[in-house]
C-alpha cells in the first residue's frame, strides 16, 4: 500500500516554540488514524502539515506522493478533506448549507457567481442526506445547532471525493446523542467502500469511531506511541502521555478511559 502522508523528521517552529519537534510518520491508504495528546501537543499543528496549509521548518512532508514545497498546493488541496473549528469560524453565517456543501467542489468558502453542474448539486444533496440534515439544505448555517454545523461540515469536506480525510476535534461539544449520531456517521464513512485514508485529532478516546486502525500520540511535539490501536492506545501510553495514571477500557471497537488515583491512606487516629 502506498504511503499517503509520509512525515520524514518534521519540526515546526515558531520562534523559540517547538510546536513539532523531530517528528516521523507514515500513513498508508486505506488507513485510519487517530491522534490523542494533552492541549499544545501539536495535533493542529500537525493536521495542518497533513492538509497543506503549513510548511515544515526543517524536515520533510509527502501528502499523495507530492512533496510540500514542491507542488503547487492549490492542486493538492481538492485532494484532501478538511475540517477544523477554525474553518467553521470563517464560515460566513447567512452561508446556505447546500452551498456550504457546494463551494468544496471550488475551494472557496461563500457562494458567489459560481455556476455548478446539476450532478454537483444532487451530489451536495446526497451528502447532507448520508448526513441526515438532508431537511436543513436551505437553512442559513448560522441557524444550525453545533452537532448539525459539525455534520454540514464534514458533508462539505467529502463533496470533492477527497483520497484523504482530515478531521481536528469533530465531536467536540456535542452532546451525548450528537456525538453518538456523528460517530455513527463516521464509522460509516470509514467503512464504506472506496473510504478515504483518514487522520482524526481526538482529546477524548470515547470520541473514536469504531473503524479506526491505528493510533498516534502525542506530546510536546513529539511521538509517545505510533502503530496498530491495539498496540499504541495502551493505558500506559496514555499515562505516559497525559501525565495522569489512566485505565483504559474496549468494548466493540468504542474505548472508555479514566484516571486511576491510588487510594488515600487512611489517616491514623
Ligand atoms: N504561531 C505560533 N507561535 C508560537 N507558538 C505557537 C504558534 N502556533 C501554535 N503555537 C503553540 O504550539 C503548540 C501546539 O499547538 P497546536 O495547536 O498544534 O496544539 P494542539 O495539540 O492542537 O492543542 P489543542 O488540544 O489545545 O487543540 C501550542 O503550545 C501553541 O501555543
Ligand atoms: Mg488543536
Amino acid at each position: 500500500m502506498s504511503a499517503v502522508v509520509e512525515f520524514d523528521a518534521v519540526s515546526v517552529r515558531r520562534g523559540q516554540s517547538h510546536l513539532l519537534n523531530d517528528l516521523s510518520l507514515t500513513v498508508r491508504e486505506g488507513e485510519h488514524w487517530v491522534v490523542l495528546g494533552p492541549n499544545g501537543a501539536g495535533k493542529t499543528t500537525l493536521l495542518q502539515l497533513a492538509g497543506a496549509r503549513m510548511h515544515p521548518t526543517t524536515g520533510t512532508v509527502q501528502l499523495l506522493e507530492e512533496e510540500l514545497g514542491r507542488v503547487d498546493v492549490f492542486e493538492l488541496r481538492p485532494r484532501i478533506g478538511f475540517t477544523s473549528a477554525n474553518l467553521a469560524q470563517q464560515t460566513p453565517g447567512s452561508e446556505i448549507v447546500r452551498d456550504l456543501v457546494l463551494t468544496a467542489a471550488y475551494g472557496v468558502l461563500g457562494r458567489w457567481t459560481e455556476e455548478y453542474e446539476e450532478s454537483d448539486v444532487q451530489r451536495a444533496n446526497d451528502l447532507l442526506a448520508a448526513f441526515r440534515i438532508g431537511d436543513l439544505a436551505d437553512r442559513p448555517f448560522a441557524t444550525l445547532s453545533e452537532g448539525e454545523r459539525k455534520r454540514a461540515q464534514i458533508a462539505r469536506s467529502l463533496m470533492t471525493d477527497p483520497e484523504l480525510l482530515l478531521l481536528d476535534e469533530p465531536a467536540s461539544g456535542l452532546d451525548l446523542g450528537g456525538r453518538e449520531e456523528l460517530l455513527q456517521a463516521l464509522t460509516e464513512i470509514l467503512g464504506s467502500k472506496n473510504a478515504p485514508t483518514t487522520i482524526t485529532v481526538t482529546h477524548h478516546v470515547e470520541e473514536i469511531p469504531p473503524g479506526v486502525t491505528h493510533a498516534l500520540l502525542l506530546k510536546d511535539g513529539g511521538t509517545v506511541a505510533a502503530g496498530p490501536i491495539d498496540e499504541a492506545l495502551t493505558s500506559e501510553n496514555l499515562t505516559e502521555t497525559f501525565d495522569v495514571s489512566v485505565v483504559l477500557d474496549e468494548q466493540e471497537g468504542r474505548y472508555s478511559a479514566r484516571a486511576h488515583f491510588a487510594a488515600p491512606e487512611r489517616r491514623r487516629r
